[in-house]
């Protein structure tokens, strides 16, 4: 039944702790990536056999899963291309996306017919494969923690191969109200919801995501759904010990510098008498409203012009899934309506709207340390780690703008200013608000803001819900 590896603690993901890329002379380069799991896991320590279960995401990966080149602890699984493809573009990020952040222009979309039932049988394809690898990896009595949508069949999978393992799954995303969630086709909807009860625990990022799982289940399934699955709250939180001490390089430095000289004025920005930065820092994607919150600077420039020049928007809006179509639209309306502000208002030295496409993590810190106003007004978001990431490392203080419906509103909801995300005439009003709010009180909100975003780093995250799941 099991392999060698007989690992103790397991991680399952599309998306792993690394990629390749095949480079021109046809070696390939091993590339790591960050966020709250890597950092999670590491925190088991190296006494406890771990092995993360990923899938090969592009060409690179392939290749080397071909040549069977790897990492210790990370297994990755090579799954036919098309197979993929239908999955995670198909079914995870097209629908199961849309569903949980409330995505559909509900006219027209969603309209599921044989194409959809097509990449549904590529969808339980992908989480056989997964369930299929962790029962041959896991020691007896293994915990398996399964992440995400992508994912949302591999518990009951897994059940039915290994009843010996303790299943734990990790819901990233907001999970989506009842109504909306009875979208899918009856059949799709139980699908989803007996693949995740196949878990000993489910875990959510807030209440309110957790609650309307349990709606869903319950909604569907009937009362008692949840039979023996237990229902647990991680918030996670930013990692204060790595942002200040990353935030602090010199490769940081020297992108603060150059951003200060791109927003120009007298002093730059900071807090100082100098033009002022609200600053957004998101990947492209459709659930961060960025179009809107280019809208409402635009509003914030005509309703008070005193601003013209004084403020300067920094946008960063980094590529994300570029193979779906509307993703490719809503990257260019992106660039559209920021070029149309900087047509409309800009003069010989002030650019209103400075848009970064490129993803650079360092400058992302130097603009999170120099922002006097950050923008985090997401249509509906699992937590968002840029609201939590920002007050740790600014340098100065800044003020929050934030989206009740980001799940990190629960946290920081009373250090922010709360907007309705669809409301562009009140984000503008709040803009103006946190332009306006005194340095002070600025200080005092963001130490507050940072003690609540910092309360769950990730390292503890991890633990406390694979205690929770072997308790
Ligand atoms: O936070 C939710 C999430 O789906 C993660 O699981 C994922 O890694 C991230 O968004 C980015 O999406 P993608 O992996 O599709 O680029």
């Amino acid at each position: 039944m099991c392999s060698e590896h007989h690992a103790q603690v397991l991680v399952a993901s599309n998306r792993g702790p690394l990629s390749y890329a095949l480079r021109e002379d046809g070696t390939l380069d091993a590339r790591r990536g960050g966020g709250g799991l890597v950092s999670g896991l590491s925190a088991i320590g190296p006494d406890v056999n771990a092995l993360w279960v990923c899938s090969a995401l592009g060409d690179g990966d392939r290749e080397a899963v071909r040549r069977g080149v790897g990492e210790r602890g990370v297994r990755m699984l090579a799954i036919d291309a098309e197979t993929h493809a239908d999955a995670y573009n198909g079914v995870a990020n097209s629908v199961l996306w849309f569903v949980h952040h409330l995505l559909y222009q509900t006219p027209l979309e969603p309209s599921f017919g044989t194409e959809f039932r097509r990449q549904w049988a590529a969808y339980e394809a992908y989480n056989e494969a997964f369930a299929e690898a962790l029962a041959a990896e896991a020691a007896p009595g293994a915990a398996v923690l399964v992440q995400d949508y992508h994912l949302a069949l591999v518990p009951g999978m897994l059940r039915s191969l290994r009843a010996d393992l303790r299943i734990g799954h990790f819901s990233h995303t907001p999970w989506a109200p009842l109504d909306y969630f009875r979208m899918l086709p009856d059949d799709i909807a139980e699908r989803l919801l007996r693949g995740m009860l196949g878990a000993d625990r489910l875990g959510f990022l807030t209440r309110r995501w957790a609650d309307a799982f349990v709606g869903c289940a319950e909604g569907v399934l009937g009362a008692g759904a949840l039979g023996g699955t237990r229902i647990g709250v991680h918030g996670l939180g930013a990692d204060a010990d790595f942002l200040r001490e990353r935030a602090r390089r010199g490769d940081v430095e020297e992108r603060l510098a150059d951003l200060r000289e791109q927003i120009g004025g007298a002093g730059g920005a900071g807090g100082s008498a100098g033009r002022k930065a609200i600053v957004r820092v998101d990947r492209t994607e459709l659930s961060k409203n960025i179009v809107r919150g280019l809208h409402a600077y635009r509003l914030l420039l005509d309703e008070h012009p005193e601003w013209r020049e004084r403020v300067t928007h920094v946008a960063f809006a980094y590529p994300s899934r570029q193979d779906l179509a509307v993703y490719r639209s809503y990257t260019a309306e992106v660039s559209r309506v920021a070029a149309e502000i900087n047509a409309a208002y800009g003069t010989a030295d002030w650019t209103p709207v400075i848009l970064h496409v490129k993803d650079d993590f360092a400058r992302s810190l130097a603009a999170y340390r120099l922002a006097d106003v950050a923008l985090v007004n997401p249509i509906r978001d699992g937590m968002n780690l840029v609201a939590k990431e920002v007050p740790v490392v600014s340098d100065e203080g800044c003020a929050l703008v934030l989206s009740r419906e980001a799940g990190a509103y629960e946290e920081l909801g009373d250090d922010a200013l709360v907007v309705n995300p669809y409301d562009v005439t009140a984000t503008a009003a709040a803009l103006h608000t946190a332009l306006t709010m005194p340095v002070d009180e600025r200080a005092e909100r963001t130490k507050r803001l940072a003690v609540a975003a910092t309360s769950l780093p990730p390292g503890r995250w991890f633990l406390e819900q694979l205690e929770a799941l072997r308790r």
